[in-house]
């Protein structure tokens, strides 16, 4: 479902009540809140949806884990990380216990933080080398180019059918070298949520061209809403 909304402040409240009521609805099921983030602008329209006191005291973090779409090959300090980026906006002003905070491991190369990545998904979700994760929500955003996590247009990685996470070196957009979830396994989520803001960006998402990255999310059997305004401010 595409919502377009008037301003960010107003995308920012339906975004908030939208992510407690994922929250809430995995932990009533199975006892946790399995989430992969993205960077960018999407990155700081959710941690500030939940980062108001009153809101976030209303969100059992104790039982969320946290996850990335994807990450940049960077030191976890770089002001390039998402897993920094998220640490500054979110995760220093909630209560996740740092066991549940699950980064891509950058001091790898890439396709062994790729490897390594996909052994502590499995891990963590506990299930077989051969089952396809199931995140209970994976937050994008996505690039004026159409690209989503680091899913870029006509990159081989979209036909990438077997893994769960995966590495690439050619990325169009600065740094070169990142890891990703893969196609299948965005599109295996309970939920997805796609937020954007700005009239570029609304203009993407209403577009009909299905080559573009963001335009390939379209959940197997899960949920997926888009959080939009065309407003910058
Ligand atoms: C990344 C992101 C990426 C991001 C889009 C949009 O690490 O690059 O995860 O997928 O969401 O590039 O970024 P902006 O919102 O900053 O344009």
């Amino acid at each position: 479902m595409i919502e377009k909304y008037p301003d960010k402040a107003l995308l920012k409240d339906e975004l908030y009540k939208y992510l407690l009521q994922a929250s809430d609805e995995a932990i009533d099921s199975h006892g946790r809140f399995l989430v992969a983030l993205s960077g960018g602008s999407a990155l700081k329209l959710l941690s500030e949806s939940l980062t108001g006191k009153r809101r976030k005291e209303n969100i059992n973090w104790q039982a969320w884990h946290l996850f990335w779409a994807d990450e940049r090959c960077v030191n976890l300090e770089s002001s390039q990380s998402n897993y920094a980026a998220t640490k500054k906006m979110l995760l220093d002003a909630v209560n996740i216990p740092s066991s549940q905070i699950h980064p891509v491991n950058t001091t790898l190369s890439p396709e062994k933080a790729a490897e390594d990545y996909e052994k502590k998904i499995l891990a963590i979700l506990d299930i077989s080398q051969n089952a396809l994760p199931q995140f209970d929500l994976i937050v994008l955003g996505f690039g004026e180019d159409g690209h989503t996590a680091s899913l870029f247009p006509h990159h081989k990685l979209l036909r990438e059918q077997k893994r769960i996470a995966a590495s690439l070196e050619d990325s169009p957009k600065p740094p070169p070298a990142r890891i990703t979830l893969t196609l299948p396994v965005i599109n295996n989520a309970r939920n997805i949520a796609i937020v954007a803001a700005g009239g570029y960006k609304y203009k993407i998402a209403v577009s009909s061209d299905t080559s573009l990255p963001i335009k390939m999310i379209n959940p197997v059997c899960g949920n997926i809403k888009w959080f939009l305004t065309d407003k910058s401010s």
